[in-house]
């Protein structure tokens, strides 16, 4: 019987943050608003409509919905315009020999992100052939903390909940795969990630032992 195994996007199979960074400090710096590395972490796993919300906040800037829904838009096509010179050396260390140990032993693969530009990055950097599911931000109603990206991933893969792994590296995204009675695997600060049932630096430190406990399970 094969485990759902559900990956997190940014920050577990792609370091995007770099791009979501410089895209948000050009809307941020023509507002005069200071937003650092730091700030940026704050945005790591939060839908694209909170993190300007959250930027806003830090120069407490007040807006309308309509400049809000122009920055928004400004803010994705700037970031859209990194992502299609990604390649697939930008794939984090460890990810695919991963996703193709779990492949090869028959486990079914998912992808749960926020975000909505998960298709396509994920084509960019050659691995949207592993996954069996995608759900993304254009699925889901409830961000993560809340279980239900982790919850439909598993429905559409047909395996349930507490049959189901899910890697994060948000704080955010433990807690929803908690929140989901899944195992819950940090990918990342373990200090940070302290509510996760494991914890990884990266895929690297994942060896196949670890992997075949978790599939026999
Ligand atoms: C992920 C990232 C966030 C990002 C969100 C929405 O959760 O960690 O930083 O804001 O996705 O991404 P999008 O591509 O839809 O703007
Ligand atoms: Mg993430």
């Amino acid at each position: 019987n094969p485990k759902a195994f559900i990956f997190d996007l940014d920050g577990v199979i792609v370091d995007t943050a770099k791009y979501h960074y410089l895209a948000w400090q050009k809307i941020a710096n023509r507002l005069g608003i200071d937003f650092t590395h730091e700030h940026n972490e704050l945005l790591k796993g939060v839908s694209r409509i909170r993190s300007l919300d959250i930027i806003l906040g830090l120069g407490n800037v007040e807006a309308s919905q309509e400049d809000k829904d122009k920055w928004l838009v400004e803010k994705n096509e700037d970031y859209l315009n990194y992502i299609v010179n990604m390649k697939e050396d930008e794939i984090l260390p460890g990810v695919v020999r991963v996703l193709q140990y779990l492949k090869d032993n028959g486990q079914k693969i998912a992808l749960g992100s926020a975000s909505k530009n998960a298709r396509p990055i994920l084509e960019k950097v050659g691995v949207l052939h592993f996954f069996d599911a995608i759900v993304d931000g254009n699925d889901v109603t409830n961000a993560k903390p809340d279980p239900e990206v982790f919850l439909r991933a598993a429905q559409l893969l047909g395996i349930p909940a507490d049959k189901s792994i899910v890697f994060e590296d948000a704080v955010a995204g433990i807690q929803a795969a908690n929140a989901a009675k899944m195992v819950s695997i940090g990918i990342g600060d373990a200090t940070t990630l302290n509510e996760a049932q494991y914890n990884f630096n990266d895929f690297t430190e994942i060896n196949t032992d670890f992997l075949q406990t978790l599939v026999n399970k």
